[in-house]
């Protein structure tokens, strides 16, 4: 029988450094009144100088293993979905592999935007479904401050830093991820786009001065069309999992923007309780925002196990993932993450009394 794949471990790191929206009204022509009611957001988080996205993910990753209680030496692979990497090459997920200790770990970046950590998911669960892999890191993870043009006032406002992670390992005890769909539609290549930098603009002087290495994106194209494709992707989804929208204990949607999450919501009669919701304090973490958002409604008492949760996301291509999975780790396996924000307040507790993870 194929092994299920469940969480076991799972963390995150913001930056310290808080940028309100007041303080953004002060570089461009915009409010906090407009930000909020626009898109919920009330303030980011900004990586600092010495801060990279692999020191972003390995804060988040060890969280993870300290959770699930796995040594990085046992970790198989590690899969860092992000569209904001160290280096165009090499990958992101070597040096995370390399400084959590994965000694023997193979190691990939995957790219998908917005719903990269849900495409790294859907692949971890196939590594270890297959029996290839027992224990597999997937963290989504951004540093999107480095990749804005903070004179555009489109784009500079949605954005912030911030990295979370899970362990996925192999079990013999039912649970874990039940169904999923990915999807994708390269029409909407010029939707969300940073245009140089790779083969079609390579870097210049020129593609530096116009600004070419930023995000630019269409945003009332994208609206439109990310609120329909996050309803697609979570009923096929829910579908490939023999479930229906009534049976899902708790909702992580990306982090984009609260109107699509709120718009999603209405459109299925979810009842608010039910969708976790943390835009305020992040912004738009593209890869990072649905893990960073599943540990917060976990540390929220949102999750237990048993619960049925829907992870659905959107990002450019334009991409959509979406993955439901029955919960089965303790909650309070979050009391032996090192990182604060992974407890976010939980006290640390000598020997805690704690079920078996998986
Ligand atoms: N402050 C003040 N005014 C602004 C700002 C700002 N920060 N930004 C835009 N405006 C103005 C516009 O110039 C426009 O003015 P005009 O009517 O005089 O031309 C007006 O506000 C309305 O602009 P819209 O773009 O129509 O505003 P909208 O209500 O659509 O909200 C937003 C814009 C928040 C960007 C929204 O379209 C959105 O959230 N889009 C989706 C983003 C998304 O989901 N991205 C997902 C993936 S990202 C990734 O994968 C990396």
């Amino acid at each position: 029988m194929a092994p299920n794949a469940v969480i076991t471990g799972w963390g995150m790191y913001a930056p310290s450094r808080v940028m309100t929206n007041d303080e953004l009204s002060k570089m461009v022509d915009t409010s906090d009144e407009w930000i909020q009611s626009r898109t919920g957001i009330r303030e980011r988080r900004i990586a600092a100088d010495d801060e990279n996205t692999t020191s972003l993910s390995v804060r988040a990753a060890r969280d993870a293993l300290a959770v699930a209680g796995v040594d990085g030496s046992a970790v198989d692979l590690v899969i860092v979905a992000t569209c904001s990497p160290d280096y165009p090459l090499p990958a992101t997920s070597v040096t995370v592999a390399t400084a959590l200790g994965a000694t023997r770990a193979a190691a990939f970046d995957l790219q998908a935007a917005c719903s990269g950590f849900l495409y790294a998911l859907a692949a971890a669960n196939g590594f270890i479904r297959s029996g290839m892999y027992r224990n597999v890191l997937v963290i989504g993870v951004e540093i999107l401050s480095r990749f804005l043009n903070w004179q555009d006032r489109s784009t500079c406002v949605l954005f912030g830093d911030g990295a979370g992670a899970v362990l996925l390992s192999a079990s013999d005890k039912p649970g874990g991820l039940m169904g999923w769909d990915l999807f994708s539609d390269g029409t909407g290549c010029e939707g969300i786009i940073v245009r140089a930098g790779g083969s079609v603009q390579p870097a210049s002087p020129e593609t530096v001065a116009g600004n070419l290495h930023t995000i630019q994106m269409a945003g009332s194209e994208v609206y439109k069309y990310a609120t329909r494709q996050m309803g697609d992707s979570a009923v096929a989804a829910l579908r490939a999992a023999g479930l229906g929208v009534d049976d899902v204990d708790q909702f992580v949607f990306h982090q984009a923007n609260l109107r699509i999450i709120k718009s999603v919501e209405k459109q299925f009669d979810i009842p608010e309780e039910k969708v976790f919701v943390n835009i305020e304090k992040y912004g738009n973490t593209s890869a990072a925002s649905v893990p960073m958002a599943l540990v917060e409604a976990i540390a929220a008492g949102r999750i237990k196990p048993g619960d049925k949760v829907l992870m659905v996301a959107f990002g450019a291509g334009y991409t959509a993932g979406a993955a439901v999975m029955e919960w089965t780790a303790d909650p309070a396996r979050a009391f032996l993450a090192p990182g604060e924000q992974t407890r976010l307040g939980m006290p640390r507790v000598a020997e805690p009394e704690l079920a078996v993870a998986g």
